[in-house]
């Protein structure tokens, strides 16, 4: 490729949006790896929510698949975290981020079969986990499930994934490193410290490891791993992707890019001293939960910062809300991220924490920010990505995003309404006593008054997953009638602004 100079042109008069330039015009991009995981996303959602709505299922009608082990509440709850997280999750990042990654430094993914490796070692430990988790093969701490082979395998795809992406920036052809990059790169870095510190093990047997830590300390490190496997890798990456793609959907400038490092620092500096509030009244020294409660409450403030910066970038352009179910998807997500970040700190407060605590208040917390957040940004951002991977401009039918948009809302909003209102009552049934002393309710009656709220979560769930085969549907149209797209010039100039 001549080495021609680089005309800069920043669009909308924001210097730091992103270039047009005569050579991205011309680079060719690896754009099969980012293909490769954008599809399998779709199928790992699909796999993942299914095994939720079983165990949503199983919470409803207990004796659903009574007497068949690998299909036990507790062996598939485990399969569901690790295959909508990691799985779903992981694999929706590895696909932002490596089209992110080329397109705001006009480089080619760096690493030549590299890149490959991470699809297929990553998605060869998703496989495992679907396998070991139904036998009852599990270290037993919660996210970090997987026993010691299959944590060797992931460690060996992190630091492939961290060689491609700092390699990209490393040869980069503009100056700038695009403040998505930032957060996709603290989360590669956190990550690789978490995996690696966490799953320290003495192995045992080729099935069974044990950890390196004993009693607190071991709590200690699984909830720093546990609490910022949520920051870094449910929040700061998932943040990177809305940098990228709320701008480029909403054909506006980031609002603040100065407000988008000031996040950025800021909430990297804060989350990890947050975990501790994940382990309110237990062993674990008292000052160590107050730090933990005191961080949470702080974080408050650069999360919203986020929001409010992804939110307004639709200033000028809040009519496009009307039409867009893509712009939909990804501005609606960015206001559940809000709920839950407003929603974790107060639940943080000890007091608070006293109630929510081992009740379905949290498993509401944890879905609005999952699938609120988390599964939404995540579909509305391959929603622009995958026509684009394929030499289209649209999805095969937008119609049908729309409907996905209005099923997913109802479904999440279905899911957490009912386990806030379960929650509460559940904590409040608990903490009731008589003028005497003994308890109003016995635990089997808080039980009993749940079953309602477990019904309409099982329909939320099952919606959510409907507008996921939605997805399906319309993401296999699109291929079908596409073709690959590699080069930038494949694909039509409006799509790339
Ligand atoms: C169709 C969608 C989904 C359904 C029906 C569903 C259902 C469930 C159920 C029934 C549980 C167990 C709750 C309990 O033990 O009381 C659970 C736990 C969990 N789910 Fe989901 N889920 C869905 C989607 C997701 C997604 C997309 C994510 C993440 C991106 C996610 C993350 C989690 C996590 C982290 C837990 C463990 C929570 C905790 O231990 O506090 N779920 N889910
Ligand atoms: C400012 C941000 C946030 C704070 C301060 C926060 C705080 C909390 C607190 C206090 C708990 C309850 C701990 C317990 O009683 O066991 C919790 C649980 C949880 N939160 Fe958040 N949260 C935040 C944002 C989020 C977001 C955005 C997500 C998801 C994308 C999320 C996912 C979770 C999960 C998965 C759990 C359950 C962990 C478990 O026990 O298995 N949180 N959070």
């Amino acid at each position: 490729m001549p080495n021609r100079p680089v005309r800069r042109v920043a669009l909308h008069g924001r210097s730091n949006f992103f270039w047009e330039t005569q050579l991205e015009r011309q680079t060719t991009y690896d754009y099969k790896v980012v293909r490769q995981f954008a599809i399998i996303t779709v199928f790992w959602g699909i796999a993942g929510m299914l095994v939720g709505v079983i165990i949503a299922a199983q919470l409803a009608f207990p004796t659903l698949f009574e007497g068949i082990p690998w299909l036990s509440y507790g062996r598939l709850r485990p399969l569901h975290t690790n295959a909508v997280i990691f799985a779903f999750g992981g694999s929706a990042l590895f696909a932002t981020s490596y089209y992110v990654v080329q397109r705001t430094t006009q480089a080619r993914l760096f690493g030549g079969p590299l890149a490959a490796f991470t699809f297929w070692g990553w998605t060869l430990a998703m496989l495992l986990a679907a396998i070991t988790l139904p036998h009852g093969i599990t270290s037993g701490k919660e996210y970090a499930e997987l026993e010691w082979p299959i944590d060797l395998l992931i460690a060996a795809v992190w630091v492939a994934y961290a060689i491609v992406f700092f390699g990209t920036i490393a040869k980069r052809r503009v100056k700038h490193i695009y403040v998505a990059n930032w957060f996709f790169g603290a989360f590669i870095l956190t990550v690789a410290v978490l995996h690696i510190v966490n799953s320290a093990f003495v192995p045992v047997s080729l099935t069974k490891g044990y950890s390196f830590y004993p009693g607190a300390i071991d709590a200690m490190v699984q909830w720093w791993y546990g609490h910022n496997a949520v920051g870094f890798f449910l929040t700061t990456a998932f943040l990177g992707m809305m940098y990228y793609f709320v701008p480029k959907q909403a054909e506006r400038p980031i609002y603040s890019y100065r407000l988008s490092i000031v996040h950025f620092w800021a909430l990297i500096s804060t989350y990890m001293w947050a975990g501790p509030h994940h382990l309110h009244y237990t062993a674990l020294p008292d000052w160590a939960q107050s730090v933990g409660m005191i961080f949470s409450l702080i974080l408050l403030a650069p999360s919203w910062g986020g929001m409010i910066n992804g939110i307004m970038t639709l200033s000028g352009a809040w009519h496009k809300l009307r039409t867009d179910p893509v712009l939909k998807f990804l501005i609606v997500s960015l206001s559940f991220y809000g709920m839950s970040t407003f929603e974790g700190p107060m639940m943080s407060i000890k007091t608070v924490n006293a109630l929510s605590h081992y009740t379905d208040w949290t498993i509401g917390h944890v879905h609005s920010g999952a699938l609120g957040w988390v599964a939404m940004i995540s579909i509305g951002s391959l929603y622009y990505l995958i026509p684009r991977l394929f030499g289209k401009v649209h999805m095969h039918s937008m119609k049908l995003v729309e409907l996905h948009f209005w099923i997913a809302t109802l479904g999440v909003v279905l899911y957490i309404a009912a386990m806030w209102v379960a929650g509460v009552t559940q904590g409040l049934m608990w903490r009731a006593v008589n003028a005497d002393g003994t308890l109003t309710y016995s635990f089997i009656e808080s039980v009993e008054s749940t079953y309602p709220f477990y019904y309409v979560r099982l329909l939320g769930g099952a919606m959510f997953l409907a507008g996921m085969l939605l997805m399906a549907y319309n993401t296999w149209r699109t291929v079908a009638e596409g073709r690959s797209a590699d080069a930038d010039d494949a694909i039509p100039a409006s799509a790339t602004r």
